[in-house]
């Protein structure tokens, strides 16, 4: 199970809006495809939509080079198209920018878009490559069975593969060092249950589903001994963006004297950015709210607010896991150290 591969002319993108239900392909032949789909979270999670968004610049490329169209102006309109389609996860724009880059050094040659694609491509092997490297150092903070709960999805579907916060758990299980998961529902969209959940289940990983105001209790009852999230967009002072729901998580951890630790890849981190409180929130519609699969919940016409994200300070977070190790407080100067030095923190 693949969230997103590349077909050689064409994007394949597992239709994460039907799982756990239907397990359905869309294939993007163009980039306006890739951009619906990201805005309709049919590919969502923040490192697979920086891929997504990597492949759809050579799409929407080979679009411009055929129409004899590259000019700058429409290169930097498809490049800002794109980053606009979700504004808090900082891999889309990443991602984006590093393909800007290669436009830069080969826009005159003839082999552009082979340059483009093999660097898509690139961009897809390294995501892989990261998650598998941060979820050793991620296992490494257990030695012993512990009940690890998560908050939204940060799988093998959110990401090119394996996953951050569930590739350090799945890292972990297989070390013998997860006794069971507890999986946020994550209100409103699902994506704990219907997507967490069920890939956890296929990999035969003992996961317990439980609604977003559980969390507390199951804490208070001693059920869970760590959490761990992955992040949209983390900023130099260490807070961090995530899942609508994940700073509530926070404070439960804190109330509770549970460690709560952070899974993110160097690309997650947006070094332009001091504190959590520059980080746009994407705010999405109210039907998402209103509405259980096309079924009303709610009055007709109530005012909802809808943030898709919001932001754990870093007083409440233990440690965000990297692919170049295990970050702690004061992040500023781990941070800093992580920007400078790549592989030496
Ligand atoms: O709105 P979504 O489903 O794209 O939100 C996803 C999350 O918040 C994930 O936790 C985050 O992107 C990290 S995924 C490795």
């Amino acid at each position: 199970m693949q969230a997103i591969s590349w077909k050689g002319s064409y994007l394949s993108l597992l239709n994460q809006t039907l799982l756990p239900n239907k397990v359905e392909y869309i294939q993007c032949q163009d980039y306006r495809t890739v951009a619906r789909a990201i805005k309709n979270l049919e590919v969502r999670g923040a490192p697979a939509i920086g891929a997504a968004a990597a492949f759809a610049m050579v799409l929407g490329i080979r679009e411009l080079v055929v129409r004899l169209e590259t000019t700058d102006e429409k290169i930097t309109a498809l490049a800002e198209e794109l980053k606009e389609t979700r504004p808090t996860a900082i891999n889309l724009a990443w991602a984006v920018d590093r393909m800007l880059g290669v436009v830069q050094r080969y826009k005159q040659d003839s082999d552009l878009l082979d340059k483009l694609e093999q660097e898509a491509l690139l961009i897809a092997e390294e995501d892989k490559q990261v998650n598998y490297r941060l979820a050793q150092y991620g296992a490494q903070l257990f030695t012993q069975p512990t009940a690890i709960l998560t908050h939204c999805n940060s799988g093998t579907l959110a990401t090119v593969d394996y996953g951050t916060a569930l590739g350090v758990i799945r890292k972990t299980w297989s070390e013998g060092n997860v006794s069971r998961v507890f999986a946020d529902e994550t209100r409103p969209l699902l994506q704990g249950s219907r997507l967490t959940a069920w890939e956890l289940m296929q990999d035969h990983i003992p996961v317990t589903l439980i609604t977003d105001s559980m969390a507390g209790w199951v804490m208070r009852q001693g059920m869970v001994q760590a959490v761990i999230v992955g992040a949209d967009r983390i900023t130099c002072n260490g807070d961090v963006a995530n899942k609508i729901g994940t700073y509530s998580v926070a404070v439960l951890a804190k109330e509770h004297n549970i460690p709560f630790y952070v899974a993110a890849p160097l690309s997650t981190f947006d070094f332009s950015m001091q504190s959590g409180d520059e980080i746009p929130i994407e705010e999405r519609k109210p039907e998402e709210v209103t509405c259980l699969n096309g079924v009303c919940v709610a009055p007709d016409g109530v005012p909802v607010f809808n943030p898709a994200f919001d932001v754990t300070p870093n007083s409440l977070i233990t440690g965000i896991i990297t692919e170049y190790g295990v970050l702690r407080a004061p992040y500023e100067g781990s941070i800093e150290k992580l920007k400078a030095k790549k592989g030496d923190v």
